[in-house]
C-alpha cells in the first residue's frame, strides 16, 4: 500500500490539488485521520483547521474509520417522496445505529447521502460501490448477505 506522504505528494504540484488528496487518502485509508490532516497541512502549506474546514463542508469524507461495508440511504426529495424516510428508520432501528454511526463489530456504517442519481428508481440506497433501485430493508439485507 501506498505510503501516505507519497500519495499526498503525489498531488501537491496540481493546481488545487488538496481536494483529490483528500479524496486520495479517503479511498486509501477509509477515512481522514489526525495523521492525515497534518500531513495534508503540512505539504500544501495550510493551517490545520483550513484542512479540516475544507474536509468538514463535504459530506464525502469521514473522520471516523467507516464500517467494512457502507450503506448510503438517499434522503434528497425524490427519494423521500417514495418513503426513504421510512427506509432509513427501519434500517436504523434494524442495525440499532444512527446515521454516520458504525456498528461495534465494525461491519456496517450507515449514512445519509442527498442524491444518488438513481432519482426515477427511487428510494435509492448505495451499498459500498452499488447503487440499489426501488429498495427496501429486505433488498439491502439480501444485498448485504450475498457480498459477506
Ligand atoms: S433523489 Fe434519491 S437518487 Fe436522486
Amino acid at each position: 500500500m501506498k505510503k501516505l506522504k507519497e500519495t499526498i505528494k503525489s498531488f501537491t504540484e496540481i493546481e488545487g490539488g488538496l481536494m483529490p488528496a483528500l479524496h486520495a487518502v479517503q479511498e486509501q485509508e477509509g477515512h481522514i485521520s489526525k495523521n492525515a490532516i497534518s500531513e495534508l497541512a503540512h505539504a500544501f502549506n495550510y493551517s490545520k483547521a483550513e484542512v479540516l474546514d475544507v474536509l468538514t463542508y463535504y459530506d464525502d469524507f469521514t473522520l471516523e474509520p467507516s464500517g467494512e461495508h457502507v450503506i448510503r440511504v438517499c434522503g434528497a426529495e425524490a427519494c423521500q417522496s417514495l418513503k426513504s424516510k421510512e427506509l432509513t428508520d427501519l434500517l436504523t432501528d434494524h442495525f440499532g445505529l444512527n446515521l454516520g454511526e458504525t456498528t461495534s463489530d465494525s461491519k456496517i456504517t450507515l449514512k445519509e447521502v442527498f442524491c444518488l442519481g438513481n432519482c426515477a428508481l427511487g428510494p435509492s440506497v448505495m451499498i459500498n460501490q452499488t447503487v440499489i433501485g426501488e429498495a427496501d430493508k429486505d433488498k439491502v439485507l439480501s444485498f448485504l448477505d450475498n457480498i459477506e
